[in-house]
């Protein structure tokens, strides 16, 4: 189905984008919203000719993803499939720069590429911008996360990105954590933008999802011509519910964010923590559990509201305390509990957590 060729509008505010673009044209009996169009193959001779290529469910998800973020979007799998799509760009043998406090399954990634010698990974410390720029130095990527998770540390986009393309190397941001109404990598230096939609931009827990943005119609060819190859491509009903989850995207994350910083002043009061970690927008809050691994396990069991889950970006509140994971790295503090803060009401929140809380200072 053809969206209206003159949408979505640059003048528009992200709200706007977010619930008006990629819908089909204003015209008598068309739906509001784009069909799920099951399609393996298609009529010959047209765009699309077969299933992996194209579909115009992705096609509506990533008109509006693309828009947000200010480039051209291709729509995955899933966060790793899109990573595993990027990496794919980067020359045999040749050097990766990333978080040492990237995603885990990133940095999994990045360990099993270097185990086959596929390529070289230069792990940083992303908040010593200067020791990023020097570790640019002859590397072919710069994989950023900004917020990193779960240490929730911020990079220096810009700076850093300067000194990547003075190195020569293509400068990556994986934009989960901020989504495009807090942070716009491309407007920041960056070449492509990379999401897990499964969390803020779908939103409900309901769909695995990974989508890229580049405003570089090279990247965007060769990154096309790999998804085609790769076939990692997305399904169907699971962009039609990323399109339903950018709807209302500017909502939740205002409110998200709203809860977050609530919850983040009122736990740095709490005697059961340690240490509280937000960087000051966006949804996910880090609380240590003063009395370590135990204690924090014993909080996410304790409540009645919060669910004790893995994954972030829900309408949901979930919490889990990440060194559970063998894949966490020991820098992460053993008592270290991620919040995904939700968008309920933040009083029935704190009374849940402070209930927990108060099990283990007790
Ligand atoms: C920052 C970040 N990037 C990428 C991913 C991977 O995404 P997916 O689980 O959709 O493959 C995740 C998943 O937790 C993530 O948090």
């Amino acid at each position: 189905m053809p969206h209206s060729p003159e949408r979505p509008r640059p003048d528009w505010s992200p709200a706007t984008t977010a619930v008006a673009a990629g819908r089909p044209p204003h015209e008598a009996d068309q739906p509001l919203n784009v069909p799920i169009t099951m399609a393996s193959t298609y009529g010959a001779t047209g765009d699309l000719e077969y299933g992996r290529y194209g579909n115009p469910t992705w096609a509506a998800f990533e008109e509006t993803l693309g828009a947000l973020e200010g480039g051209r979007c291709l729509a995955f799998s899933s966060g790793l499939a899109t990573v595993a799509t990027v990496l794919d760009l980067v020359g045999q043998g040749t050097t990766v720069v990333a978080p040492r406090h990237a995603y885990n399954g990133s940095v999994m990634q990045l360990a099993d590429l270097e185990s086959r010698s596929r390529l070289h990974a230069r792990l940083v410390d992303v908040t010593d911008t200067a020791a990023v720029v020097t570790a640019c130095d002859g590397a072919a990527l710069v994989w950023l996360e900004s917020p990193t998770n779960p240490a929730l540390e911020l990079a220096d986009i810009e700076t850093i990105a300067a000194g990547a393309h003075e190195a020569g190397a293509y400068v990556v941001v994986d934009n989960t954590f901020a989504t495009p109404l807090r942070q716009r990598p491309l407007t920041m230096g960056a070449d492509v933008v990379v999401h897990s939609a499964t969390k803020y931009l779908s939103g409900h827990a309901d769909a695995m999802l990974g989508a890229l943005v580049t405003a570089d119609d090279q990247l965007y060819d060769a990154l096309k011509g790999r998804r085609d190859l790769i076939g990692a491509v997305p399904g169907t009903l699971e962009t039609w519910l990323g399109l339903r989850g950018l709807r209302t995207l500017h909502l939740r994350v205002d409110r998200a964010e709203s809860n977050a910083r609530t919850l983040a002043e009122r736990l740095g009061g709490h005697e059961a923590v340690s240490e509280v970690r937000y960087p000051g927008f966006g949804g996910i809050v880090g609380m240590v559990v003063a009395d370590g691994a135990d204690a924090a396990d014993l909080v996410v069991r304790s409540t009645h509201l919060w669910i004790h889950a893995t994954s972030l970006g829900g309408v949901e509140s979930t919490f889990e305390r990440r060194r559970r994971w063998k894949s966490e790295p020991a820098t992460i503090p053993d008592g270290l509990v991620r919040l995904s803060v939700g968008v309920e009401d933040v009083e029935d929140l704190w009374a849940d957590l402070e209930h927990a809380l108060d099990v283990v200072a007790g």
